[in-house]
C-alpha cells in the first residue's frame, strides 16, 4: 500500500491573523502534513504591510512548506495588476503566477488570474498561454494519479453557493468568476482524477454541497475569515458568529479523502472520499477531529 500524502488547506485569510494562528496551531497538533496549500485572498488589500504580517504569523507556527495562489483581495491596493502580482510573488516566494509541483508523488497545479482589475466583469482571466499550459500539464499525468488543482475562484455548479437555486444558493454571485469558464470546464471534464480546490465564497463547510464530483471532483476550501451563506434571493450575506475553516486532504494511492474542518469548534464538518477510477463519493459525518488530523 502506498504511503499517505497529507495536505493542509486554508484560504481567505484577509487579515484575520487570530484565526490563522488558531488554524495553524490545530494543524500542528497532530501528524504534520507534507504540504500546506493557501488558496488565495492571502491579504485584505494586497498591501506590503499585510503581506509582512502574514509572513510573521506563518513563521510563528511550525508548518509544512507552503504553496500559494493569488485571490481577488490581493489586488485591492489601487495599484496595477503587475504591482499586485509582483508583491504576491515577492512575499510568498512563488516563482510565478501559475506552476506545477509534485508532493510525495501527488501532482499539484497552481493557477492564477493574469488580470486582477475585474474590468471584464470577471475575477479571473487565465489567458491562452496559461490555459494551454494547464491542459498540457494535466495530460502529463496518468488517469490513476490524483491531481490537486488550486484556484481561488468558484466554478459554476461545483460547491456551495455556485448552484442555480435562487433561495439556497447565490447564482447572482458565482456564475461569472471565470472569463474562460467553458474551456476550463472542458479541460477539467477530461480528467476525473482532478480534485479542484476553490475558496473565495466563504460559504460554510457545514453545507452538504461543499463537495461535488461532476466528473472531476471539487471542494470548497472554506475561509479563515468570516463565513457567508445565502440571503434567500440569489445573493449572499455574512453569517453571525465566529468562523474559521479549512481542509485536511489525505491521498493514498488513487484514493482521496477530504476532511472539512471547523477550527472554532474543533469539529470535522464532513468527510468526502473518492477514488480517481470511480464517479461515486462516500460522504461521512462524525469523523473524530483527532482521526482527521492524525
Ligand atoms: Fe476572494
Amino acid at each position: 500500500m502506498s504511503k499517505p500524502v497529507r495536505f493542509d488547506v486554508i484560504s481567505d485569510i484577509q487579515g484575520d491573523m487570530a484565526d490563522l494562528d488558531v488554524a495553524l496551531a490545530a494543524f500542528a497538533e497532530f501528524t504534520v502534513a507534507d504540504q500546506l496549500l493557501i488558496n488565495g485572498d492571502l491579504t485584505d488589500n494586497g498591501r506590503v504591510r499585510q503581506y509582512k504580517d502574514l509572513t510573521k504569523h506563518l513563521a510563528a507556527t511550525a508548518h509544512p512548506p507552503a504553496l500559494f495562489t493569488i485571490g481577488n483581495h490581493d489586488f485591492y491596493n489601487h495599484r496595477s495588476t503587475a504591482v499586485s502580482i509582483d508583491r504576491f510573488l515577492e512575499h510568498t516566494g512563488m516563482s510565478s503566477l501559475y506552476s506545477a509541483h509534485e508532493v510525495g508523488g501527488v501532482p499539484i497545479i497552481r493557477l492564477g488570474t493574469t488580470d486582477g482589475s475585474e474590468r471584464s466583469g470577471h475575477y479571473v482571466i487565465f489567458g491562452e498561454e496559461q490555459l494551454i499550459w494547464f491542459a498540457t500539464e494535466l495530460a502529463r499525468h496518468a488517469a490513476e494519479v490524483p491531481v490537486v488543482v488550486l484556484s481561488h475562484h468558484v466554478l459554476p455548479n461545483t460547491v456551495s453557493g455556485s448552484f442555480d437555486d435562487p433561495v439556497t444558493q447565490a447564482p447572482k454571485m458565482y456564475g461569472h468568476d471565470y472569463a474562460e469558464v467553458d474551456p476550463v470546464l472542458e479541460i477539467l471534464g477530461a480528467h476525473p482524477n482532478v480534485l479542484f480546490l476553490s475558496g473565495h465564497s466563504h460559504w460554510n463547510l457545514y453545507w452538504p454541497d461543499w463537495f461535488s464530483r461532476p466528473s472531476f471532483a471539487a471542494a470548497n476550501t472554506g475561509a479563515i475569515q468570516r463565513g457567508f451563506g445565502p440571503d434567500g434571493s440569489g445573493g449572499e450575506q455574512p453569517l453571525d458568529g465566529p468562523h474559521n475553516q479549512g481542509l485536511r486532504i489525505v491521498v493514498e494511492g488513487g484514493t482521496v479523502t477530504v476532511h472539512a474542518l471547523d477550527f472554532v469548534n474543533r469539529r470535522v464538518a464532513h468527510t468526502a472520499e473518492f477514488s480517481v477510477s470511480e464517479q461515486s463519493v462516500i460522504m461521512t459525518d462524525g469523523v473524530a477531529w483527532s482521526d482527521a488530523l492524525g
